[in-house]
């Protein structure tokens, strides 16, 4: 079996797709077979949420933070409802409000390494995905030291664009932090020339990081609604969107060895 991939999927503001996108790379895992695991690093939850868990579990991504044993990951493990036939497929490490207290400014280094202690206790899942909060903190920076891969996401707004810089730049400043797949924009409309005149903006900044921007889609968030991936829905803008996350995977899977 293929070693584990991990992918941050992480912005400094809040709102612009990076649960929209964690949840869309999942779908995209699910239908393709990839033992998956999703950490909800956000105290906000919408990615544990929105993958329709139900199990209640008795730890949280906050306690596996205080103390990575084993015994204490596996308790705020949860299968995702979208999975309910394929045990194992598609998991999810729960988040909870308590992990707010866990996202102190100035991280020391030793406070980094317990994400990836306890992602190296779920060894079965080949793929992670952590969907981090909208702030710069020990969450984001503990996923950033937990991860291979960052993906940048971002809206064609004034002011993400300083945000996106700011972003790659903290993250080529972190030791031992991913390295960026690249900078997605997402609710990306090409009639707009506000948005057209951001995206050439942000093409200068990253250079070749730029990914095929996501465009504003009604179908995104009626899949969100129901508790059901994208992939599940058959209208021809569900489709067109699932075949990008499709080949974003394809992306991150050819990143390894
Ligand atoms: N491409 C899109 N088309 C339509 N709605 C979107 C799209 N991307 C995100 N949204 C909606 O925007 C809101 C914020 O997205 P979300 O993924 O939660 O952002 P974040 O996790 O960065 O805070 C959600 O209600 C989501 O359904
Ligand atoms: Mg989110």
């Amino acid at each position: 079996m293929s070693r584990m991939i991990a992918l941050s999927v992480c912005s400094l503001k809040g709102g612009v797709g990076k649960t929209t996108v964690t949840l869309g790379l999942a779908g995209a895992a699910l239908r393709r077979g990839v033992p998956t695991l999703v950490v909800d690093l956000d105290p906000q939850a919408d990615a544990t949420s929105g993958l329709d868990v139900t199990a209640r579990r008795t730890a949280d991504l906050a306690a596996v933070l205080d103390s990575p044993k084993r015994k204490i990951v596996d308790a705020a493990l949860a299968p995702s409802g979208w999975a309910d036939d394929h045990p194992g497929q598609l998991d999810v490490l729960v988040g909870s409000a308590a992990s707010a207290l866990r996202d102190e400014p100035d991280p020391a280094g030793k406070d980094l390494a317990a994400l990836a202690a306890a992602l190296r206790k779920t060894p079965e899942h080949q793929l992670v995905l952590l969907d981090c909060p909208p702030s710069l903190g020990a969450l984001t920076r503990s996923a950033w030291a937990s991860s291979d891969l960052a993906l940048v996401v971002s809206d064609a707004g004034r002011f993400s664009v300083a945000a996106v810089d700011r972003a790659l730049r903290e993250l080529g400043e972190q030791h031992g932090a991913a390295r960026p797949l690249g900078v997605l924009v997402n609710r990306y409309s090409p009639r707009s020339a506000e948005h057209r005149f951001r995206l050439g903006e942000l093409r200068a900044l990253v250079d070749g990081l730029l990914l095929e921007p996501l465009p504003e889609r009604a179908v995104v968030q009626q899949a969100q609604g129901a508790g059901v991936p994208l992939h599940q829905l058959r209208s021809a803008a569900a489709r067109t969107l699932s075949a990008t996350f499709d080949a974003l995977l394809d992306r991150v899977l050819a990143t390894r060895a």
